[in-house]
């Protein structure tokens, strides 16, 4: 017979390595799940990322690897990548389980100086793990449009677990940015709606 928390384990973990409860315990507003994201939803943020476009494709928030994964398994050449993460637990962890993934540790804030400090002059996707709904709006505006002011034509892929745009698309036309949903995924505890940003 299962202790009670045993039992609990599973669904607050889908991993045996309680980092993600931990943190999200402690910064519950700049981790923003309890669990790391699911195979499906992983798969569905990477599906709008357009390989054939010049340019890097970066992910933000990688957490635990969940989306840096189908990154790696679907980059023609995981050099076009870089994957940033500020939380410095999250970060040790990302290095210990896809050490060949290019990783950059620092705020999504700054995307510009990462970028520059990186080499990196044009981006084609940006793919978000960020809690961006819990985000003041100055915050959020730096990460979209610094994000979206790196390449031609980038998209930038944010999930979100409301069926609307976690920033107001009042604003995002205010900062020059259009929205579409691009995705819905059933089969994530809670389901997730995946949304795509570009320059309006
Ligand atoms: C909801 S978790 C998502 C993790 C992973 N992408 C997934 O879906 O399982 C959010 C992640 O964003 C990171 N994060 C939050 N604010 C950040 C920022 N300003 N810059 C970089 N990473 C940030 C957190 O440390 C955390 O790892």
């Amino acid at each position: 017979m299962l202790e009670p928390i045993q039992r609990l384990r599973p669904k607050l973990l889908s991993t045996d390595d309680p980092v993600f409860l931990l943190r999200w315990l402690r910064h519950p507003t700049r981790v923003g799940a309890v669990t790391p994201s699911g195979r499906a939803l992983s798969q569905a943020m990477v599906r709008p990322v357009d390989w054939a476009k010049p340019g890097h494709v970066i992910e933000l928030g990688a957490g635990m690897g969940a989306f840096t994964r189908v990154l790696m398994e679907q980059a023609p050449n995981i050099e076009r990548l870089l994957v940033v993460e500020r939380d410095p637990v999250f970060f040790a962890r990302l290095q210990r389980r896809v050490p060949s993934a290019p990783l950059a540790m620092g705020d999504a804030a700054d995307l510009p100086e990462l970028l520059a400090r990186h080499g990196i002059s044009e981006v084609g996707s940006i793919v978000s793990g960020l809690p961006i709904l819990s985000m003041p709006r100055d915050i959020q505006r730096r990460i979209i449009t610094g994000a979206l002011n790196a390449g031609p034509d980038p998209v930038f892929i944010q999930f979100t677990y409301g069926f609307r745009s976690p920033v107001p698309l009042s604003k995002l036309a205010e900062w020059g940015v259009k929205a579409e949903r691009c995705g819905f995924v059933a089969m994530n505890v809670p389901p997730a709606w995946i949304w795509c940003y570009r320059k309006a």
